[in-house]
């Protein structure tokens, strides 16, 4: 389908039930456990991670963490900033991270370093999206939504400088 420069790479159906396939084996693998803490990509994520959670049969927390490395540009610059509140609980437990997308690695691979650094239980990646192309540095996924070819999407909370986020299916732009 094509609308108005997007064409629908991943339909919202397709999105639907594979988010509920991954929630359903997240909640397989952590069975049992007291809690676990989600921690939600900002931007990207965030509608992803409205989406998983309401798959989950585990209790969870959820957190938030702000990283950008894009501003306007379609090509990551390189360098990821962090910004998160001091007083989330990631400490002894069990971490799951939600991103919108793996494109470099070098956001995810920053946000593990941090994330180390307060000493979780375990941790674990969730991202829709996976662009092995892409990558500048090892980085994966121990739960992938789908994989795609290296190119720019938008929608489902990804935006291409801040408008699209609000579609719900990825699309890619026309040229
Ligand atoms: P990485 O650090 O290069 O892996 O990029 C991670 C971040 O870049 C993601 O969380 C997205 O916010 C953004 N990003 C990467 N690829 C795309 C894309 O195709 N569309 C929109 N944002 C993207």
């Amino acid at each position: 389908m094509t609308t108005e420069g997007l064409t629908t790479l991943i339909p919202a159906e397709k999105i639907a039930v594979r988010v509920a396939e991954l929630g359903a084996e997240i909640s397989r693998d952590l069975v049992g456990i007291v809690e676990l803490t989600v921690v939600c990509v900002l931007k990207g994520a965030f509608i992803f991670a409205a989406d998983l959670v309401r798959n989950l049969t585990v209790p969870c927390r959820i957190e938030f963490i702000r990283a950008s490395s894009y501003g306007t540009h379609r090509s990551s610059s390189g360098r990821v900033m962090l910004d998160h509140h001091h007083d989330w609980h990631v400490e002894g437990k069990h971490v799951l991270l939600l991103e919108d997308i793996l494109d470099t690695g070098l956001t995810v691979t920053r946000i593990l370093e941090e994330l180390r650094g307060h000493n979780p239980a375990s941790l674990r990646v969730c991202a829709l999206l996976d662009k092995p192309s892409a990558r500048a540095t090892p980085a994966s996924a121990e739960y992938t939504g789908f994989t795609i070819p290296d190119v720019f999407v938008v929608g489902y909370g990804l935006d291409a400088a801040g408008r699209y986020r609000e579609l719900p299916y990825v699309a890619t732009l026309n040229a």
